[in-house]
C-alpha cells in the first residue's frame, strides 16, 4: 500500500492545548519507519495549513472556535479528497474536529467513484451533536452528526453526499449526551456501546459490518479517537473516560480490519503529546497502525470477514 502522512495539527476543536503536537508525536514515535517495515510506500506531505479564518458566527453562544473550524474543515476535505486517489491517506491529528473535514473529503471521493462510504467510528464519545445541540461548544463533539447529514451545521458547507446511518458502526461508546442519545434513536447507526462489547466480544459486530462493505463495495473510513483505548494504558487525551477497550481488544480490531483488505483511509485523534507518559500512547497508536497495516505474530490462513 502507497501510505499518504498528512499532518492536522488542530486544536481548536476543544478547550486543552496540546493536540497541536499530536502530528510531531506521531513522526517522533516512528509511524513512517513502521510502516515503512511493513513493506508498503511512504509519503509524508507534511501538515496542513488552513487559510486565515474569517468572522462567520451562530446561534450557539456556547460555540468557540468557528472560523478556525470552516478553515480547517475546507483544507482537509481537499486534502483528503486529493490524497485518496494517490494511495491511503492516515491523518495524523489534531483533535477530533478535523474528521468534519477528512470525512467530508471522502464522501467527496466516494461520490465521484459512484461508490458508498462507510465509517468505523472508535471512540468513547458518538460525537453525534449539532452545531445548535453541543452545550461544551467543543466542535470535536460534532463530526459524526455533520457527516450523517444532520441539519443544525448552517455555518458549514452542506456535506458532499450524508452517509446513510446502516453505513456507520461506532464501538467503545461509553459517554454520550442526552441530545446526542435523542438523534441516535432516530437512525440506523450501528452504535456497539461497551455493553455490547462486554456480552458479545468486538468479532462479531465488526465481523457483520465489514461484510456489508465488502457487499457494497463500499469505501471505508477508519476515525481512530485515543479515548476508544482505556485510559490506563492511553493517558495523553483530554477526555478521559474509564472503561476503555484493552490492548488486547484494539489490537484484535486492527487485525481484523488489516485482514479484511476493506480500509482505505484513517485518521487518528485526539492524542494531546503534552499529557503523555514518556510517549506511550504515541507510541502504542504507532503499534496499533502497525496492527491495522499487517504486522502479526504469526501468519494464519486469512479468513472470510
Ligand atoms: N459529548 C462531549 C461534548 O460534546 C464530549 C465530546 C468528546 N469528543 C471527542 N472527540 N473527544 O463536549
Ligand atoms: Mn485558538
Ligand atoms: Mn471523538
Ligand atoms: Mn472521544
Amino acid at each position: 500500500t502507497h501510505c499518504i502522512l498528512i499532518g492536522a495539527p488542530v486544536d481548536e476543536g476543544q478547550r486543552r492545548l496540546g493536540c497541536l503536537m499530536g502530528p510531531a508525536a506521531y513522526r517522533v514515535a516512528g509511524l513512517s519507519r513502521t510502516l515503512g517495515d511493513l513493506g508498503h510506500t511512504v509519503e509524508d506531505r507534511g501538515d496542513v495549513t488552513p487559510r486565515a479564518p474569517g468572522n462567520e458566527t451562530c446561534a450557539n453562544p456556547a460555540v468557540h472556535h468557528l472560523p478556525e473550524m470552516l478553515a480547517w474543515t475546507e483544507a482537509l476535505r481537499s486534502a483528503m479528497a486529493n490524497a485518496l486517489p494517490d494511495g491511503m491517506p492516515i491523518i495524523m491529528g489534531g483533535d477530533h474536529s478535523l474528521a468534519l473535514g477528512t470525512v467530508a473529503g471522502v464522501a467527496q471521493h466516494a461520490a465521484k467513484l459512484g461508490r458508498p462510504q462507510f465509517v468505523i467510528w472508535l471512540d468513547a464519545h458518538s460525537d453525534f451533536h449539532t452545531v445548535e445541540t453541543t452545550t461544551s461548544g467543543n466542535l470535536h463533539g460534532t463530526p459524526m452528526a455533520y457527516a450523517a447529514g444532520r441539519p443544525g451545521f448552517d455555518p458549514f458547507p452542506p456535506f458532499p453526499a450524508p452517509i446513510p446511518g446502516e453505513n456507520i458502526c461506532m464501538f467503545g461508546i461509553r459517554s454520550v449526551d442526552p441530545a446526542e442519545h435523542a438523534a441516535m434513536q432516530e437512525t440506523e447507526i450501528a452504535v456497539n456501546d461497551m455493553r455490547v462489547l462486554d456480552e458479545q466480544g468486538i468479532v462479531a459486530p465488526l465481523r457483520a459490518f465489514l461484510n456489508r462493505v465488502r457487499e457494497a463495495n463500499g469505501l471505508l473510513h477508519v476515525s481512530l479517537d485515543v479515548d476508544f483505548l482505556d485510559p490506563s494504558i492511553a493517558p495523553a487525551v483530554g477526555t478521559t473516560v474509564p472503561g476503555g477497550t484493552t490492548f488486547r481488544e484494539a489490537h484484535l480490531v486492527m487485525e481484523l480490519l488489516h485482514e479484511s483488505g476493506l480500509v482505505t483511509s484513517l485518521d487518528l485523534v485526539e492524542l494531546n503529546p503534552f499529557l503523555d507518559d514518556r510517549g506511550r500512547t504515541a507510541k502504542l497508536m504507532v503499534d496499533l497502525v502497525g496492527s491495522l497495516m499487517g504486522r502479526k505474530v504469526f501468519d494464519r490462513p486469512t479468513r472470510s470477514y
